[in-house]
């Protein structure tokens, strides 16, 4: 926006890419939103000052409730402090008075935008996070197939994505396709094309996903559920570097990097006959595991962090502040089946709960509750009334996250009437539209 208007500027996605870009620049102005994943924009322009002292800084920032950042903002000395939506001809006007010489860039002339818009990041800072990130750094200019593996929401199709950013195919498409959530015969043609005629439906010849992604990556996700018929011509396009669209002769050359991701044990399923040896080896040139969430539990505070900026941007008018040392333990202490996916979901539902915006452990699902009694000993069980109470409370909820805030399926669920389901929501201060999606 700011290049349109003949200013030279730069765009960054994260605060770390940002910050790593600052050194030996010559940026004159910092154009930050306050909502950044893993650091806020005041903590941005912290860092940004201490790399070019006397730049000029305007923080933006979407949330309503506003006054502590403003407050902190003043404190800090930001020069500009504005609030979207944008009064576009005042943005211009302060653009224009930071960098007076800045329009029609000429050579050294240079105004800065620093947007971060929060992209594709992997987040994570503990030991077994720094090691993935570092092999995808490695991997990534390698131009050799990968196999990604790990359980269910580790972050692999976003491992997938920030390798294909990190490699020199990066200016070509990323191309995911799941494997796993399409009938055999849809498929093949998702995959491979088809030409006019070729079934019932084929009323248009299509460009497969492999032809899309030439010169780019292929992202072949689950590919543990892939039928054997499939995997023979995956192969053969691979070996060969061509493709024959479903019911074409003509063979079509094609130039992809594959990556792919199961969160099966491949190796088992090839020991076993149900995954071919030759494609497996052909897909797994070079490997990265995701480690699941509990091997990670220090990046949980990022995570919290992370997660509350999502919402916070998608949410205007309530603002997440802190969760409570009692619901950080709980997050702590669960095992994490689902992995970051899992966690995502819980934190939302924990945010719509809350009132005050801030996370109780009572906010969290029972399931995590259970655990941190379990895990904190007999000291801090509570009373039966209170664990009652609770244990009520979370399953009022559980209930109204499985029927997507309908209270008569509830109450039926519940053998309650609907009257009396009202009443346990309102005593507990529940507003069920918010579970209606
Ligand atoms: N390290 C991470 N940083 C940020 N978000 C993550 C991370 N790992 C997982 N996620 C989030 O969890 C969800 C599941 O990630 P995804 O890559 O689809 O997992 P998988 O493909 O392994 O099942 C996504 O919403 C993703 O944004
Ligand atoms: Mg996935």
């Amino acid at each position: 926006m700011v290049q349109e208007n003949g200013y030279s500027a730069r765009r960054f996605l994260s605060a770390e890419a940002c910050l790593n870009a600052l050194a030996g620049a010559r940026f004159r102005l910092a154009i930050i939103d306050y909502l950044l994943p893993g650091m806020n924009g005041l903590a941005l322009i912290k860092r940004i000052r201490e790399t070019i002292p006397g730049i000029k800084t305007i923080l933006l920032t979407g949330v309503s409730n506003d006054q502590e950042i403003r407050t902190l903002a003043k404190v800090q000395g930001i020069d500009h402090y504005l609030k979207k939506p944008l009064d576009l001809s005042l943005f211009y006007d302060i653009v224009q008075s930071a960098c007076p010489e800045g329009k029609t860039a000429g050579e050294g002339r240079r105004a800065a935008e620093l947007d971060i818009a929060g992209g594709n990041l992997l987040i994570g800072a503990s030991v077994p996070m720094k090691n993935v990130k570092e092999l995808i750094t490695r991997l990534a200019r390698v131009d050799a197939n990968l196999l990604i593996t790990g359980d269910t929401g580790t972050g692999k199709e976003i491992a997938a994505r920030s390798i294909h950013q990190h490699s020199a195919r990066k200016h070509n498409a990323f191309i995911p396709v799941n494997c796993a959530s399409l009938p055999e015969g849809l498929l093949e043609s998702e995959l491979f094309g088809h030409e006019k005629g070729a079934f019932t439906n084929a009323v248009q010849a299509k460009k497969g996903m492999f032809e899309l992604a030439d010169k780019g990556t292929l992202f072949l996700d689950e590919i543990g559920d892939m039928n054997p018929h499939l995997q023979a011509k995956v192969l053969r396009a691979i070996q060969e570097r061509k493709i024959w669209r479903v019911g074409g002769t003509a063979e079509i050359s094609v130039d992809v990097r594959i990556i792919s991701a199961t969160h099966r044990d491949l190796e088992k399923m090839v020991a076993e006959g149900s995954f071919r040896e030759d494609l497996y080896y052909r897909l797994n040139v070079v490997k990265i595991r995701m480690p699941r969430l509990a091997e990670r539990k220090d990046d949980m505070p990022l995570f919290v962090e992370y997660i509350k900026t999502k919402y916070n941007r998608n949410n205007p008018g309530v603002l997440m502040k802190t969760i409570t040392p009692e619901a950080m333990e709980s997050l702590c202490g669960y095992a994490w089946p689902g992995n970051v996916r899992e966690l995502e979901n819980v934190l939302l539902e924990a945010f719509i709960l809350s009132r005050d915006g801030e996370i109780k452990a009572s906010d969290l699902p029972i399931k995590l509750e259970n655990k941190a009694y379990a895990n904190a000993g007999t000291n801090s069980l509570p009373s039966l009334e209170e664990y009652q109470e609770k244990f009520r409370r979370g399953y009022v909820i559980e209930l109204l996250r499985k029927y997507k805030g309908n209270v008569t399926l509830c109450a039926q669920h519940a053998k309650i009437n609907r009257a009396s389901f009202h009443k346990i929501l309102y005593h507990y201060d529940i507003d069920q539209s918010k579970f209606k999606k």
